[in-house]
């Protein structure tokens, strides 16, 4: 299987990211979005993202050019893949939406096209079953920062034919990524392991066993985590991290995956992390301090 165009739905947070590695690696890139805003929105990022890479020395300002060129950007679904060998759909995750945008790809893509998504806890094999080809649905589920993270954890759902993993893992290393290879039952690997111990520090936090700063440190400090399972809550998003134990409480019938109340409320309430500006911590912009929310003082 040759892989050299490859088009990205979705140009929000993950979808500029996958554009930006695969124009850095030589792919020739069609990035989609609905929205025109967030499709300039994202070339801007990337552009900056790849002056971070020169400052730090590690690109030139010709692979930025190069790699720039590299990318063209659509609002239009069939029009954008019609010419892709692989399309990875990172769009707002929403299993109704995700079901119509495959829906659409398997209707213009090329037969063979590859169809993956980034999504973070919706099941591959459903999403493969709106397609006529389930064989060639896979999930590729990159890290957020996409450029400086190494994993890409790779979903088989029910039907993925081997050839397409094995296609997929290879890519995966093309990208200068470390492959590894799961199969779809609810979270994956990633989110399975790491949503119930981000649970259990709410629980802990809760039950008032220890402070939001106890807590964070003895993660931090001793299991070398870099950073504590409630800042990392923070930065993933409150909402984000209760709809992911949702689908493993749903999916796997067992009480032990149930939200913490206090994650259930802070939701409710907005507190939602960074992107709310306060969750665990406060955060204002500007600033790098970590200052535990007045809540939990
Ligand atoms: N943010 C993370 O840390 C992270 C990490 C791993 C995986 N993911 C997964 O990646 C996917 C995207 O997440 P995100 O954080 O980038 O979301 P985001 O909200 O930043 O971006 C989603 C983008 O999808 C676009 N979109 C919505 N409907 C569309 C459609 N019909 N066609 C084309 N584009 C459409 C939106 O305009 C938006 O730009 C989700 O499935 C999420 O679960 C996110």
């Amino acid at each position: 299987m040759s892989i050299k165009n490859v088009s990205v739905i979705g140009a929000g947070t993950m979808g500029n990211g996958i554009a930006h590695v695969f124009a850095q690696s030589g792919f020739s890139v069609t990035l989609i979005d609905v929205n025109t805003a967030q499709l300039e929105k994202a070339i801007a990022t990337i552009s900056k993202n790849f002056d971070r890479q020169i400052a730090k020395g590690s690109i030139t300002e010709e692979i930025k050019a190069i790699s720039l060129a590299n990318i063209t950007t659509s609002t239009d679904i069939a029009e954008g893949v019609k010419n892709a060998e692989l399309v990875v759909e990172a769009a707002t995750e929403n299993t109704e939406l995700k079901l119509k945008i495959f829906k659409s790809i398997d209707d213009a893509a090329p037969a063979g096209c590859i169809l993956a998504t980034n999504t973070s806890s919706i099941s591959i094999t459903k999403i493969a079953t709106v397609t006529k080809h389930p064989e060639q649905v896979i999930g590729m589920h990159f890290m957020n920062p996409v450029p400086v993270m190494k994993l890409v954890e790779i979903i088989n759902g029910y039907a993925t034919k081997k050839e397409v993993t094995d296609a997929i893992v290879e890519l995966s290393k093309q990208l200068g990524k470390i492959p590894c290879v799961a199969n779809d039952y609810p979270g994956f690997i990633a989110n399975r392991i790491l949503m119930p111990m981000i649970n259990e520090a709410i629980y802990s936090l809760y039950e008032d066993v220890a402070g939001v700063e106890a807590i964070d440190t003895i993660m931090k400090l001793g299991m070398a985590h870099p950073m504590g399972p409630l800042q990392l809550a923070d930065f993933i998003g409150l909402d984000i991290c209760l709809s992911i134990l949702k689908v493993l409480h749903e999916g796997f019938g067992n009480p032990k995956y149930a939200p913490c109340p206090l994650l259930v409320n802070m939701v409710a309430a907005g507190r939602l992390g960074v992107k709310s500006g306060e969750g665990f911590y406060v955060y204002t912009a500007g600033s790098k301090e970590l200052v535990v929310s007045g809540s939990f003082k």
